[in-house]
């Protein structure tokens, strides 16, 4: 069988700002929660490494631009540090305008069209400090760094997002000890969702003043949800998790409201956020033009037993429960699901039901631990289980493609191997490799194997 890709299609890779640009205090940048929770704990960091050791994309964009059109890749999607954009938050840092705009043009003269992310994880500790997504400021102030981004480097971006998996800065943050500020609560956590999704919609408002000659959209992490069995119970923690993890931020970004079912699911359990008036009317003004989609792994549930709940509802665990699908293939080296059907199932998911609405996929990929041990005599990493998974999930994106789903493109996590929150360089993602050491680039078996796929713009059986 042979599968083509569409002529026109982004082939790519991921990042963010805080996990490759280092530079943490050059040019005027100023700190981040990440920054400040390494200082204060830095034991909950992999190997205590925090995040001031990246690829260090601040020194070397140039070379890393050369480096992916050298394997193909014609587009590349990172992040604008919001802490180096506008240190405090209202005046602009005109280094770092300098240097976002020499780096997206270095890409630009590679033909490597740069996909730009406003936040990705990285709050800004001054805003931390004021209450962060909890504090409603925080809308404002988000609306006016993205302002700030498409007046700055409007002209040499044409795809901007607002967030990146939103779901996640929520749960990890506010209903575990992942993210700052490390709270458990989650009335606290639906209010925090309820204020990303006025800030995505704030953002989109100012991308349409400027009138600017280009898209926006938002990056969601759009798992799909299996249940254990065909059961009520099964199903109804189903529509639960999906409505929570999945349909609480895509209905917003898409529809430009909040779905009934979730809201009656909300008030059900006494959980509504405080919701104030013109809330409503903003979330509708923040329909996108498109969406990434990352996927990494699907989430599999089952129904909750009475004995397993808590009363007051204090997580989300009340709803739906992890099901462990005894048939699942694993990718053993990071222990998470390899489940490449569901990105076939996400992107019929966006065509059946939320208008065929043009996404790419802005994340997926394999991480590997200890990757090291898969070189060969020449230094080379022989990442056959990377291209494999690659393989696997570009024949579902061709499949999803040829039954008319609008997905414009393919990016791999991540382009050279980067920091990772709490798990620093525990996992390894990238087409090429980084020396811990020297910040040297190698290329990986995985970088000459998409190289040739994009050259024949068909899979390589
Ligand atoms: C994605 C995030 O969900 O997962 C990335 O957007 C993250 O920021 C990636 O690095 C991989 O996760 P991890 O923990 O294996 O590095």
């Amino acid at each position: 069988m042979t599968h083509t890709f569409p002529e026109h299609f982004f082939w790519g890779a991921a990042t963010s700002a805080p996990q490759s640009e280092g530079g943490q205090y050059a040019g005027g940048r100023s700190a981040s929660t990440w920054d400040k929770w390494f200082e204060l704990e830095p034991e909950r960091f992999n190997a205590n490494i925090g995040p001031e050791v990246t690829s260090d994309v601040y020194n070397r964009y140039r070379e890393d631009a050369k480096l992916m059109s050298d394997i193909n890749l014609n587009s590349y999607r990172t992040s604008i540090s919001w802490n180096r954009l506008l240190p405090d938050g209202k005046t602009l840092n005109e280094e770092a305008v300098a240097f976002y705009r020499d780096y997206f043009q270095s890409l630009r003269d590679e033909g490597v069209e740069p996909i730009m992310n406003l936040f990705h994880f990285d709050m800004p500790w001054w805003l931390m400090e004021k209450g962060g997504w909890e504090s409603r400021e925080s809308i404002d102030h988000f609306a006016f760094y993205a302002k700030t981004a498409f007046e700055q480097f409007g002209d040499l971006i044409t795809y901007w997002t607002t967030f990146n998996e939103p779901i996640v800065h929520v749960t990890c943050g506010y209903l575990g000890e992942y993210h700052w500020p490390k709270v458990n609560s989650l009335k606290r956590a639906i209010q925090v969702a309820h204020h990303t999704n006025l800030a995505h919609a704030a953002a989109v408002v100012e991308y349409r003043k400027l009138g600017l000659d280009g898209q926006i959209g938002n990056i969601l992490n759009l798992s799909p949800v299996y249940p254990r069995s065909q059961s009520e119970g099964d199903l109804k923690a189903k529509k639960d998790a999906e409505e929570l993890h999945v349909k609480s931020f895509l209905e917003p970004t898409v529809k430009g409201k909040y779905s009934d079912y979730l809201i009656d699911l909300l008030r059900e359990h006494d959980l509504l956020p405080v919701v104030e008036e013109g809330d409503l009317e903003l979330i509708e003004k923040g329909k996108v033009d498109f969406l990434g989609v990352n996927y990494y792994q699907p989430i599999r549930v089952r129904e909750v037993e009475e004995h397993e709940k808590t009363y007051p509802v204090n997580s989300l665990g009340h709803f739906s429960r992890h099901y462990d699908w005894p048939e699942k293939r694993m990718n053993k080296y990071r222990g998470w699901e390899i489940y490449p059907e569901g990105i076939y199932d996400i992107a019929m998911m966006i065509k059946d039901e939320y208008g065929n609405l043009p996404f790419y996929i802005s994340e997926n990929g394999m991480g590997v631990a200890e990757e090291e041990r898969f070189m060969n005599e020449d230094g080379m990493i022989e990442d056959d289980y990377r291209i494999e998974f690659i393989h696997d999930h570009l024949e579902f994106v061709q499949k999803a493609i040829a039954e008319g789903a609008n997905c414009f493109g393919y990016h791999l996590w991540t382009f050279v191997d980067c920091w990772s929150w709490l798990n620093s360089y525990k996992n390894r993602y990238g087409f090429y490799r980084m020396d811990l050491e020297t910040g040297d680039r190698s290329i990986k078996k995985s970088g000459k194997w998409i190289k040739k796929v994009i050259e024949e713009k068909k899979l390589l059986d």
